[in-house]
């Protein structure tokens, strides 16, 4: 064995000797103490108690779907249900939004967030808890959110001996193209917060398991909308007429190639014009054409430049065919990238480990989809992952914002477990890690 073997074989017990040094110097929990929390709480969360308490939340939620902004019977089920469990909490945020404070109101705080509002649409599912409001439905599982979130609460009043920080419950409106998570913010939602943790439903991932990255995993996203105007006439006599329906194509076309031409290939990124609106009789060419989309990309610099040539390509190419366009880009607000902090990441992996075991947790390609959790992890470390509900049992299910959609709610345990778990170590770490930091700076003294 040469030299250099010799030196790494001494080297490796080194590496584990900080940590259980730290952990077992203080007065807390040792290292088994802290992996059985997350474990512990996925038992409490699937104690028949506490799923019925779920399962109810979230169908009376599912039966009184409400929109963004105009969630005001879902935040005064989930004020209620926090003065019951004699939580205190900040309200009116975001017009409907709520925050709930958990544990001694003081550092180190930490965050988990739900959304609350549902989609503009019409529930084709028949079932017992079917939406009673006509063109609205919760087909996203935000209802399943609020439930979660509601749930995990539960789970941390049980153990608020342990809660040496505060845990923040933000119950937000909006995330459907609202940007209620930046309304939250402005009215002062993260004031204080260290980190947030945030989480959604999906199909696509078996019950049980997780599905997160590190670094991007969303898109930033932009909106637009482009009035292209000429001069109606006779669809049989053009020359007496500026077609814009001819320039609404050429536009459309030429938006394409921002992407096929300007974009680099290996940075995601995608422009959809989604709407086309113009004219109405087969013999009479319109005055105007409108055209709206969406376009996404993995940096907010990307979505500037992007927007700059988006509004070039219309203005530019209308006037080829001899028309004039208007482009308006606040039709809705824009997202951010939703980016996972690396650190987070590391302290999401050990917690879904300690609870569900390491194949449990699988990895994702980012998603050209937004969300507006984005606006949290621009101001703080923040993350965001999947929980899965896929159960071929269930038959097939179908996606979020589908009228078939369905939430399979055996998944409510799994997230307001994970939800209360890594707000409870996140404390316990972080507390150990300033009490690690006051011990050493006494030594000095
Ligand atoms: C375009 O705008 C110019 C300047 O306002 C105007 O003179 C022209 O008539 C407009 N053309 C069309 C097709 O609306
Ligand atoms: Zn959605
Ligand atoms: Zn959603």
């Amino acid at each position: 064995m040469d030299f250099s073997k010799w030196v790494l074989l001494l080297l490796i017990p080194c590496l584990f000797i900080p940590r259980s040094c730290l952990c077992s110097s203080k007065p807390g929990l040792t290292p088994e103490e802290l992996a059985r929390i997350p474990v512990e709480f996925l038992n409490l969360a699937q104690k028949p108690e506490i799923v019925d308490y779920m399962v109810g939340i979230r169908r009376r939620i599912h039966e009184y779907p409400e929109l963004g902004f105009e969630e005001f019977e879902t935040s005064k089920l989930v004020r209620s249900e926090l003065d019951r469990m004699g939580i205190q909490y900040k309200h009116p945020l975001a017009v409907t939004g709520v925050v709930g404070y958990i544990g001694t109101g003081k550092p180190p705080f930490v965050a988990i967030r739900a959304d609350m509002d549902a989609l503009e649409m019409e529930e084709s599912v028949e079932w017992e808890h079917k939406s009673k409001v006509p063109g609205k439905m919760h087909a996203c599982g935000h209802d399943g959110h609020v439930a979660m979130l509601l749930g995990a609460a539960k789970l941390l009043q049980g153990r608020l001996d342990e809660l040496q920080g505060t845990v923040v419950l933000v119950f937000q409106p909006a995330e459907e193209g609202g940007g209620g998570a930046k309304k939250m913010i402005d009215d002062g939602a993260l004031e204080n917060v260290d980190a947030i943790f945030g989480l959604h439903l999906s199909v696509k991932f078996p019950i049980g398991a997780v599905a997160t990255r590190p670094g991007p995993i969303l898109a930033a996203c932009g909106f637009f909308e482009a009035v292209i105007s000429g001069k109606g006439g006779h669809a049989a006599i053009p020359q007496h007429t500026i077609d814009p329906v001819v320039a609404a194509s050429n536009v459309i076309i030429s938006l394409q190639h921002l992407i096929s031409r300007e974009a680099d290939p290996l940075d995601s990124q995608v422009v959809t014009v989604a709407k086309i609106e113009g004219g109405g009789a087969f013999n009479v060419i319109p005055d105007s054409v409108t055209i709206g989309g969406t376009f996404r990309v993995f940096s907010m610099d990307g979505l500037i430049q992007l927007k700059q040539r988006i509004e070039e390509v219309i203005m530019r190419q209308a006037s080829v065919q001899r028309c004039n366009a208007t482009v308006s880009f606040s039709v809705k607000p824009f997202y951010p990238p939703t980016a996972n902090d690396k650190a987070l990441h590391e302290h999401f992996k050990n917690i879904a480990r300690d609870m569900l075991g390491p194949d449990k947790i699988l990895g994702m390609e980012p998603l050209m989809g937004s969300e507006d959790f984005s606006f949290y992890t621009e101001v703080i470390p923040g993350y965001f992952y999947y929980v899965g509900m896929k159960d071929e049992s269930l038959g097939k299910m179908e996606s979020g914002h589908s009228p078939h959609y369905r939430l399979n709610e055996d998944s409510l345990s799994y997230g307001a477990a994970l939800h209360a778990s890594l707000a409870t170590r996140y404390i316990l770490e972080n507390q150990q890690k300033s009490d690690a930091a006051k011990e050493s700076s006494h030594d000095e003294l």
